[in-house]
Protein backbone atom coordinates (compact mmCIF):
# COMPACT_ATOMS: atom_id res chain seq x y z
CA UNK A 1 0.00 0.00 0.00
CA UNK A 2 2.99 2.20 0.97
CA UNK A 3 4.87 1.83 -1.99
CA UNK A 4 1.73 2.09 -4.55
CA UNK A 5 1.40 5.62 -2.70
CA UNK A 6 4.84 6.36 -3.61
CA UNK A 7 4.34 5.31 -7.42
CA UNK A 8 1.86 7.42 -7.37
CA UNK A 9 3.21 10.53 -5.72
CA UNK A 10 6.11 9.90 -8.18
CA UNK A 11 3.30 9.65 -10.97
CA UNK A 12 1.77 13.12 -10.05
CA UNK A 13 5.24 14.73 -9.46
CA UNK A 14 6.22 13.66 -13.19
CA UNK A 15 2.96 14.47 -14.98
CA UNK A 16 3.38 18.31 -13.32
CA UNK A 17 6.82 18.62 -14.21
CA UNK A 18 5.65 17.68 -18.05
CA UNK A 19 2.90 20.29 -18.02
CA UNK A 20 5.17 22.71 -16.71
CA UNK A 21 7.71 21.90 -19.05
CA UNK A 22 5.49 21.94 -21.97
CA UNK A 23 4.05 25.77 -20.21
CA UNK A 24 7.42 26.86 -20.88
CA UNK A 25 7.76 25.72 -24.18
CA UNK A 26 4.71 27.41 -25.69
CA UNK A 27 5.44 30.65 -23.32
CA UNK A 28 8.49 30.76 -25.35
CA UNK A 29 7.45 29.61 -28.70
CA UNK A 30 5.53 32.90 -30.12
CA UNK A 31 8.03 35.12 -29.86
CA UNK A 32 7.96 35.89 -33.62
CA UNK A 33 10.18 38.14 -35.54
CA UNK A 34 9.02 42.03 -36.06
CA UNK A 35 7.66 42.48 -39.25
CA UNK A 36 10.06 43.75 -41.85
CA UNK A 37 10.55 47.68 -42.61
CA UNK A 38 7.98 48.67 -45.33
CA UNK A 39 10.07 49.20 -48.78
CA UNK A 40 8.53 52.23 -48.74
CA UNK A 41 10.65 53.43 -45.32
CA UNK A 42 13.71 51.17 -46.05
CA UNK A 43 14.02 53.29 -49.65
CA UNK A 44 14.42 56.87 -47.90
CA UNK A 45 17.67 58.03 -48.19
CA UNK A 46 19.20 60.06 -45.78
CA UNK A 47 19.46 63.61 -46.03
CA UNK A 48 21.79 64.68 -43.55
CA UNK A 49 25.64 64.23 -44.18
CA UNK A 50 27.48 63.69 -41.48
CA UNK A 51 29.29 66.31 -39.41
CA UNK A 52 30.82 66.47 -36.17
CA UNK A 53 28.30 68.85 -34.49
CA UNK A 54 25.64 66.54 -35.80
CA UNK A 55 27.27 63.40 -34.29
CA UNK A 56 28.23 65.23 -31.03
CA UNK A 57 23.94 66.15 -30.75
CA UNK A 58 23.42 62.67 -31.74
CA UNK A 59 25.67 61.06 -29.42
CA UNK A 60 24.64 63.47 -26.49
CA UNK A 61 21.03 61.89 -26.76
CA UNK A 62 22.48 58.36 -27.27
CA UNK A 63 24.03 58.44 -24.01
CA UNK A 64 20.52 59.33 -22.67
CA UNK A 65 18.39 57.18 -24.76
CA UNK A 66 20.24 54.24 -26.14
CA UNK A 67 23.90 53.86 -24.62
CA UNK A 68 22.05 51.63 -21.70
CA UNK A 69 21.10 48.81 -24.56
CA UNK A 70 23.42 49.16 -27.44
CA UNK A 71 26.80 50.26 -25.29
CA UNK A 72 28.47 53.83 -25.20
CA UNK A 73 30.76 52.39 -28.39
CA UNK A 74 27.67 50.79 -29.71
CA UNK A 75 29.11 47.28 -29.03
CA UNK A 76 25.81 46.22 -27.92
CA UNK A 77 26.84 45.38 -24.29
CA UNK A 78 25.13 47.90 -22.78
CA UNK A 79 23.73 47.06 -18.89
CA UNK A 80 19.86 47.04 -19.70
CA UNK A 81 20.96 44.44 -22.61
CA UNK A 82 22.41 42.43 -20.59
CA UNK A 83 19.65 42.65 -18.09
CA UNK A 84 17.26 41.47 -20.21
CA UNK A 85 19.41 39.20 -22.33
CA UNK A 86 18.81 41.25 -25.14
CA UNK A 87 20.99 39.96 -28.45
CA UNK A 88 22.14 43.18 -30.20
CA UNK A 89 24.72 43.83 -33.33
CA UNK A 90 28.24 44.82 -32.28
CA UNK A 91 27.97 48.15 -34.66
CA UNK A 92 32.01 48.18 -33.98
CA UNK A 93 31.69 45.59 -36.93
CA UNK A 94 30.09 47.36 -39.86
CA UNK A 95 29.41 44.11 -41.63
CA UNK A 96 26.45 43.49 -38.73
CA UNK A 97 24.61 45.77 -39.95
CA UNK A 98 25.39 46.75 -43.86
CA UNK A 99 22.45 45.08 -45.26
CA UNK A 100 20.31 47.02 -43.69
CA UNK A 101 19.59 50.72 -45.19
CA UNK A 102 19.71 54.29 -44.01
CA UNK A 103 15.70 54.02 -44.79
CA UNK A 104 15.68 50.64 -42.20
CA UNK A 105 17.93 52.15 -39.41
CA UNK A 106 15.71 55.38 -39.34
CA UNK A 107 12.42 53.71 -39.51
CA UNK A 108 13.53 51.26 -36.44
CA UNK A 109 14.75 53.90 -34.84
CA UNK A 110 12.11 56.54 -35.31
CA UNK A 111 9.13 53.65 -34.03
CA UNK A 112 11.20 51.01 -32.81
CA UNK A 113 11.24 47.57 -33.09
CA UNK A 114 10.24 44.56 -30.88
CA UNK A 115 12.22 44.66 -27.43
CA UNK A 116 13.43 48.43 -28.77
CA UNK A 117 9.72 49.54 -27.26
CA UNK A 118 8.63 53.32 -28.43
CA UNK A 119 11.67 54.74 -30.68
CA UNK A 120 12.29 58.62 -30.78
CA UNK A 121 9.44 58.93 -33.48
CA UNK A 122 7.37 61.30 -30.77
CA UNK A 123 10.49 63.02 -28.59
CA UNK A 124 12.92 63.63 -31.26
CA UNK A 125 13.47 66.13 -34.48
CA UNK A 126 13.89 64.44 -37.76
CA UNK A 127 17.20 65.80 -38.15
CA UNK A 128 18.72 64.29 -34.65
CA UNK A 129 16.76 60.89 -35.87
CA UNK A 130 19.36 60.79 -39.03
CA UNK A 131 21.91 62.34 -37.36
CA UNK A 132 21.62 58.96 -34.95
CA UNK A 133 21.84 57.15 -38.01
CA UNK A 134 24.90 58.69 -39.13
CA UNK A 135 26.43 57.63 -35.24
CA UNK A 136 25.70 53.65 -35.79
CA UNK A 137 27.48 54.11 -38.99
CA UNK A 138 30.38 56.25 -37.01
CA UNK A 139 30.75 53.37 -34.43
CA UNK A 140 31.67 50.44 -37.26
CA UNK A 141 34.84 53.34 -38.67
CA UNK A 142 37.97 53.22 -36.60
CA UNK A 143 38.76 57.04 -37.20
CA UNK A 144 35.72 57.87 -36.01
CA UNK A 145 35.05 60.34 -38.11
C1 LIG B 1 15.61 48.47 -24.43
C2 LIG B 1 16.86 48.41 -25.18
C3 LIG B 1 17.04 49.34 -26.37
C4 LIG B 1 17.13 50.72 -26.36
C5 LIG B 1 17.01 51.66 -25.17
C6 LIG B 1 17.39 51.10 -27.72
N1 LIG B 1 17.44 50.00 -28.54
FE1 LIG B 1 17.86 49.97 -30.51
N2 LIG B 1 17.51 47.98 -30.59
C7 LIG B 1 17.17 47.21 -29.52
C8 LIG B 1 16.83 45.88 -29.99
C9 LIG B 1 16.37 44.70 -29.12
C10 LIG B 1 17.00 45.89 -31.40
C11 LIG B 1 16.75 44.74 -32.39
C12 LIG B 1 15.29 44.80 -32.80
C13 LIG B 1 14.88 43.66 -33.70
O1 LIG B 1 15.28 43.66 -34.87
O2 LIG B 1 14.19 42.79 -33.20
C14 LIG B 1 17.43 47.24 -31.74
C15 LIG B 1 17.72 47.63 -33.03
C16 LIG B 1 18.19 48.90 -33.37
C17 LIG B 1 18.59 49.32 -34.70
C18 LIG B 1 18.57 48.45 -35.97
C19 LIG B 1 19.93 47.91 -36.27
C20 LIG B 1 20.25 46.68 -35.49
O3 LIG B 1 21.39 46.60 -34.98
O4 LIG B 1 19.38 45.78 -35.39
C21 LIG B 1 19.01 50.61 -34.60
C22 LIG B 1 19.57 51.49 -35.71
C23 LIG B 1 18.83 51.01 -33.23
N3 LIG B 1 18.34 49.96 -32.49
C24 LIG B 1 19.13 52.26 -32.74
C25 LIG B 1 18.79 52.71 -31.47
C26 LIG B 1 18.93 54.09 -31.04
C27 LIG B 1 19.51 55.22 -31.87
C28 LIG B 1 18.45 54.14 -29.76
C29 LIG B 1 18.29 55.38 -28.89
C30 LIG B 1 17.52 56.45 -29.45
C31 LIG B 1 18.06 52.78 -29.38
N4 LIG B 1 18.28 51.96 -30.45
C32 LIG B 1 17.57 52.41 -28.13
C33 LIG B 1 17.15 47.59 -28.19
C34 LIG B 1 17.21 48.90 -27.75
Amino acid sequence: MRRNVILFGTALLLSLGIGFAQEKDSAQAPEAAPPPVAADDAAKKNPVKPTPEGLAEAKRLYGYHCAMCHGKDGDGKGELAVSMDLKLHDWRDPSTIEKMSDGELFYIITNGRGKMVGGEGDRTKEQIRWNLVNLVHSFGKKSGT
